[in-house]
């Protein structure tokens, strides 16, 4: 494909983009998911005859494009739109400087999406942009917004001319620092691609392993079809792209007819017909032209396309899938042939001896994947047909769990016609997806329904027989069973109410920051200030470089890892015999092959390297293959055969209700009992149980590392971790080397959250053993590295009868995975963050780590917080519902200054501020009692509003970690170069570390430069995590400075009117050191679990948030309307890095607690390992209003220049917004879900809602 390097199209080994040096299209994850490599084809238009033949400009997924589909194709890159060193396009540069760009992995990727709009239409709205984004992640940011424009916007997009204006924000970047956007100033397509001759010529490609012939003819076509009856049509690869990476298919001979040659639009009487190879996109626009200037009644089936058409994957796979591929692919979960069916759809199926028109009905497909066309057939055209005069009503539905670009669980059309003037059904058609192994018409309960009246009567007898008719066995593929059944109810029941109402008759994302530098601070002094995030300008245009862009080394190989198919077993043989006979293989690599220890883990030393006889989880590594290159690697890694003597394999915690048993082979207890201090007597009490799934890191950059041997065992290694000190020890060890022959760099990370601290190592050590380079595959990550620890807690709590707990006992059980990597740290911090921000005057918290035969979990954003913070909510939602008070009561009972856990004291506590201003913001009042009215006027939507407050202790709970190095040289021209021990993950702490510099300096912050981080400049450094970087590094830095400004002060003094660069040359001929370390750690730090004594965080972060959601009680479907978030950042160093990370971690959280849902096989076997299975939040996902705000005036006197970090991520408020809104919304499903189902509660998945909204049916 176009994309990556050495990945295989279709057979056909494509260079990728990273030979000829363009590194700014990025894989991440190889499947159409993500976005990251997007890029713009433009190419002529069909027709050949014309002279100036227009152009067509669209966005693809590089990742999923053939080389071969390329001829006569203009592809533009980020790298072709513009430079750093030359001119910023447009795009790049408003991306960079309104904040939009963090870890900067797939800003490219966006780029490219908004340069491809921009091309097609200079002026686009807000919808048009929410289209381009559809289905992208949020991983890393919110680019939709990078805050107040400060009056340079336009027209009534901007705050401060149409009345949303904050009087008290300030400006987080101002648009009239922007180049005007000048659309005929774009690169032209090029000439020699418009050469006419070569347009109209047969094609012939030949791979390795398959040929690819492009017939320009439709005779060539079935001609060719007719002597490979075997051969695959590919139009869009989206399918077919899918099969041969992951299903490890290989195609022979692939027909990939030239475009024009059938993707023929035209429209007859009955309806438009068009082209198989026709683009979702094309067939999009051609409907919404007929849409607008048609009469409503012919174009009723058109809509019903165009809806499911709004769900459908993202805008780059539209522009490319054809309609032909999505109803030859036959998927039983297709989003289109559901409609198609309902609609009556006609396709052309045609031999190369004649044509026949195939009815789309109920015997079109044949089985799992079949059709009723013969292997020697295409598929020609389809026509949809215009709706029918006479009433024709008809609706599409999709129930997936994320809104959007996600594979549906249940689909459905609907069509149906009444007997001219009266509500008396002529026809009706019902067909349903994901019901059966294909698309599905109920025939049977459409002819029961035939020539009744559309009413009350009906709808009853089209449940009764719909639920007859639509059944499931129970163990059919894809589960929720009894939630896909009454899906199909629930559908029809939307449809039924839509037709009768027939029958009778701008979103934005603002943040603000209150936070603002003091009066006077003079305008060199950027600490405060929303300084861009310093690499945020090549990371727009792609020049950023990330460790696998990093150019091949001259002889160069690659590792591929080969890893347990079982969960739990004995190794009996491994067969290598097959692999090394392949080509380009160098050699294997077995734990025999470790030159030094093979035992390694990040505390304890429980792992091995490379698996020693015994494997313990799905994706153990058990060895590696090294060939000349990555296909040649990835392919002798899976000839490798591997025999297994299994043993018993333990997946999930099994702590049952009634006997606490925990299925840890050594279960560690770690008990957390501040305090039993109180005498007051309990109420009340109640005594409960929740569980919380895990969740997947999806960093968009995989992990990657590149070994370069150097002289005398030295061994260079770039790799993208937060650990480069524990990376160089592990591999140290691992070679049998001292430490100081190891040297790890970082230059920046497309990501981290927690997932590159420690899991990292595991595969530097492997790849150092040679000189190579690894960069994961995404599905490899997912299955190998492990994620956010599940938990289970059973919980006992006393209350009084105003809300207030007074008694708190909690247990958790953590599940590990196989090794105990991090897991002891993770539920000491869920234990200190038991009561939230609660005070509970008596608790006990335990701790049990439950081992598992999963991969090892291990530390994630929030790092155990997040658990604990859930089972509070849990235990205040449930005294709020024992004593039938509203949540917001219970949760009014908040921890006050001089009181809280882990910690015997919360000063400069400013919880109570942020709450107030949360609900003053989000005039909860106002939106509460609307909600109230809007929930009585609606009786199948119902919305509700939560507010809950978080309190985040900083520091690491381990105390030795709470240090931090940093390096600072000057250099004869005044320049100044920063090292400090922490690593760039797009968080911005090098922009940090530079305003810290700039302002001890007195320098500014064009003459300071961080270029990474290195073990060779600053030593034994702390991983970069527990939210303390800032602090630990921020105030290392500031010593250095401080150092290296005293030194300076005599050349200051004795020449005032002197600049830097005078006194810099004053102290170097004067031989002073103008290099200083600098050093930090954090003072009074030390629990004891023992005593339960000592101060375990050096201070507390606080924020508030409140949510309002609406929810849709016949599918379970959930929407955030609007959240408001208030954060203590105390002075922030950089507002606008702040509220990008706020934002960042809220929809984190959001993802974690509403959507993201790992699957594993009773056998442990990760099910869900790339974006199509696995699906984090979307653009779509933001909520229609989110609003940041940083508390002003809050000082922290505990960190440098008294900021606080920020924060992780919370329960999201929305979590708990049906708390006031009774009976069938989140809460009470939640609750439900959670007393009585014992499904793990987070993430609220729509079935788990619609279970409860669906309590008695329709009623
Ligand atoms: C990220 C992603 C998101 C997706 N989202 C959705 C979604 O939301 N809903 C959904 O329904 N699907 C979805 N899909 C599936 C897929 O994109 C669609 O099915 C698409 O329409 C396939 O079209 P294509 O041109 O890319 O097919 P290709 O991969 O080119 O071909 C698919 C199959 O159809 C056969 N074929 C194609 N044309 C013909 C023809 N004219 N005659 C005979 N056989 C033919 C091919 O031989 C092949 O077997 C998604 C896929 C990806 C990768
Ligand atoms: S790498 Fe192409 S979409 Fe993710």
């Amino acid at each position: 494909s176009l994309c990556g390097p050495g990945l295989t199209g279709p057979g056909l080994t494509g260079p990728g983009l990273l030979p000829v040096g363009l590194t700014g299209s990025k894989l991440g994850c190889a499947e159409g998911g993500c976005g990251a490599c997007t890029v713009m084809l433009s190419r002529l238009k069909g027709d050949q005859q014309s002279l100036t033949p227009p152009l067509s400009h669209y966005s693809v997924n590089a990742c999923l494009a053939p080389l071969c589909s390329l001829h006569l194709v203009a592809v533009t890159t980020v790298e072709g739109i513009g430079s750093v060193a030359q001119t910023l396009h447009p795009v790049q540069e408003r991306i960079a400087k309104a904040h939009g760009s963090q870890c900067g992995f797939c800003t490219p990727g966006i780029v490219m999406s908004m340069y491809a709009l921009l091309r097609n239409k200079a002026t686009p709205t807000m919808d048009d942009l929410d289209d381009a984004f559809q289905g992208r992640c949020t991983k890393a940011h919110i680019t939709t917004d990078g805050g107040c424009c400060g009056g340079g916007a336009s027209g009534n997009g901007c705050c401060r001319t149409n009345g949303t204006a904050d009087t008290e924000a300030t400006p987080l970047f101002d648009a009239k620092d922007f180049v005007p956007f000048d659309p005929t100033q774009e690169v032209i397509f090029p000439p020699e691609l418009m050469v006419k001759t070569d347009r109209s010529q047969s094609l012939c490609f030949h791979g390795d392993r398959t040929v690819w012939l492009q017939p320009n003819s439709l005779e060539e076509l079935l001609s060719l079809k007719w002597k490979h009856p075997e051969a695959r049509v590919v139009v869009g690869n989206t399918e077919v792209g899918i099969e041969v990476k992951f299903k490890n298919m290989v195609y022979p001979v692939i027909l990939s007819p030239a475009d024009h040659i059938w993707c023929l639009l035209f429209s007859v009487c009955s309806g438009i017909i068009f082209g198989a190879s026709c683009s979702l996109s094309l067939m999009e626009a051609e409907l919404r032209r007929a849409v607008d200037s048609l009469p409503l009644h012919q174009t009723q089936v058109f809509l019903a396309v165009l809806e499911q058409l709004r769900w459908f994957a993202g805008r780059q796979i539209r522009n490319v899938a054809a309609v032909g591929g999505n109803i030859m692919t036959a998927s039983p979960i297709s989003d289109l042939n559901p409609v198609f069916m309902a609609a009556g759809s006609n396709r052309d199926g045609l031999l190369s001896d004649g044509s026949r028109l195939v009815q789309m009905d109920s015997r079109f497909f044949t089985g799992y994947r079949r059709t009723a066309l013969r292997p020697q057939e295409v598929l020609v055209s389809l026509e949809i047909p215009y709706s029918k005069k006479v009433r024709q009503f008809m609706s599409a539905f999709k129930q997936s769990p994320r809104r959007e670009d996600d594979i549906s669980i249940v689909t459905a059309a609907m069509s149906v016609t009444f007997s001219p003037d009266t509500s008396l059904v002529e026809e009706l058609k019902l067909s349903y997806g994901g019901m059966a192994p294909t698309t599905v018409l109920a025939e049977r309960t459409a002819k029961e329904l035939i020539g009744r009246p559309w009413g009350e009567e009906l709808l009853q007898a089209a449940c009764s027989s719909l639920a007859e008719e639509m059944t499931l066995d129970p163990s059919a593929p894809g589960g929720m069973v009894t939630y896909r059944r009454t899906l199909t109810l629930s559908l029809f029941y939307k449809f039924y109410l839509t037709v009768l109402l027939k029958l009778r008759d701008q979103v934005w994302v603002r943040s603000d920051c209150l936070s603002e530098v003091p009066q006077g601070q003079h305008l060199d002094d950027v600490v405060g200030r929303p300084i861009m995030h310093l690499s945020a300008l090549k990371q727009a245009t792609g020049e950023a470089v990330y460790c696998d862009d990093i150019p091949l080394y001259e002889n160069e190989l690659y590792l591929a890892l080969v890893t347990s198919t079982k969960a739990h077993a004995h190794i009996l043989s491994i067969d290598t015999s097959l692999a090394v006979s392949m080509p380009g293989v160098v050699c294997c690599l077995f734990s025999e092959d470790v030159p030094g220890s093979n035992s390694t883990g990040p505390i304890v030393y429980d792992e091995s390297v490379l698996a020693d006889g015994q494997v313990t989880c799905v994706g153990h590594i058990i060895g590696a293959v090294v060939a000349d290159t990555q296909s040649h690697a990835q392919r002798a890694a899976k000839a490798v055969k591997i025999q297994y003597e299994e043993l018993p394999t333990v997946v999930t915690i099994q702590v049952t209700s009634h006997t606490p048993r925990v299925t840890s082979h050594t279960p560690k207890v770690t008990s957390h009992t501040p305090k039993v201090t109180s005498h007051t007597t309990a109420s009340g009490h109640y005594s409960g149980d929740m569980h919380m799934g895990g969740q997947e890191h999806f960093y968009l950059e995989t992990n990657v590392t590149l070994a370069v041997p150097k002289e005398d065992g030295e061994m260079e290694l770039f790799v993208s971790t937060q650990s480069a000190s524990k990376t160089q020890s592990l591999v140290a060890k691992a070679l049998g080397v001292a430490s100081n022959r190891i040297l790890v760099r970082v230059k920046r990370m497309g990501g981290g959250f927690g997932g590159k601290e420690s899991r990292t190592t595991i595969l530097s050590t492997v790849v150092a053993m040679r000189p190579v380079r690894c960069m994961l595959d995404r599905d490899e990550d997912m299955l190998v590295t492990g994620g956010r620890h599940p938990f289970y807690a059973k919980y006992k709590v006393g209350f009084l009868d105003n809300g207030q707990v007074v008694a708190l006992d909690v247990s958790y059980y953590s599940n590990t995975g196989n090794s105990m990597d991090l897991s002891l740290s993770v539920m000491e911090r869920a234990l200190f963050h038991m009561e939230n921000s609660y005070s509970v005057a008596n608790i006990r918290g335990r701790g049990f780590l439950c081992r598992t035969n999963l991969p090892s979990n291990t530390a994630f954003r929030g790092f155990g917080g997040p658990q604990g913070m859930i089972v509070a909510e849990s235990w205040v939602t449930d005294v709020a519902q024992r004593l039938g008070r509203p949540a917001e009561e219970v949760r009014g009972h908040r921890a006050g200054k001089g009181v809280g856990g882990g910690g015997p004291v919360l000063d400069q506590f400013t919880l109570d501020r942020c709450w107030d201003e949360c609900l003053r913001r989000s005039d909860y009042k106002q939106r509460r009692a609307a909600a109230h009215l809007y929930n009585r006027q609606n009786r199948w939507t119902k919305r509700g509003l939560a507010v809950v407050p978080t309190k985040f202790g900083i520091s690491f709970t381990a105390v030795f970690l709470n240090q931090a190095g940093a390096l600072v040289h000057i250099y004869t021209d005044g320049s100044v170069l920063v090292t400090h021990g922490g690593t760039e993950m797009g968080q911005g702490l090098h922009t940090k570390m530079v305003q810290v510099a700039s302002r001890v300096l007195g320098v500014p912050i064009s003459k300071i430069h961080i270029s990474e981080t290195s073990t060779n400049t600053v030593p034994n450094t702390s991983p970069t995590a527990a939210s303390a970087s800032s602090d630990l590094n921020g105030a290392a830095v500031h010593n250095a400075c401080q150092v290296l400004v005293e030194r300076l002060q005599p050349y200051r003094s004795a020449n005032p009117k002197g600049c830097w660069e005078d006194w810099v040359s004053a102290a170097y001929f004067d031989r002073v050191n103008l290099s200083a370390n600098g050093f930090y750690r954090t003072p009074d730090l030390g629990y004891d679990f023992n005593s339960n004594c000592g101060r375990v965080f050096d201070y507390y972060s606080y924020g508030v948030a409140c949510s309002e959601v609406e929810v849709d009680c016949l599918t379970g479907a959930h929407k955030n309307l609007r959240t408001t978030v208030v954060m203590d950042v105390g002075h922030s160093l950089n507002p606008a890095i702040d509220i990008g990370q706020v934002e960042g971690a809220f929809m984190q959280g959001l993802g974690l607690f509403t959507l993201e849902e790992l699957h594993y096989s009773p056998k442990g076997v990760l099910l869900t390992r790339g974006p199509g299975s696995y699906k984090i939040p979307a653009f779509g996902d933001i909520p229609s209003h989110l609003t940041v705000s940083l508390l002003r005036d809050a000082p922290n006197a505990k960190a440098i220049f008294n900021s606080k970090v920020r924060t992780e991520p919370r329960p999201p408020p929305h979590m708990n917004s049906g708390s006031s809104v009774r009976n069938k919304t989140v809460q009470t499903s939640v609750e439900f879900c959670k007393k009585r189902q014992n499904i793990p509660v987070p993430p609220v998945l729509e079935f788990q809602l619609m279970s409860v909204c669906m309590v008695n049916l329709f009623t």
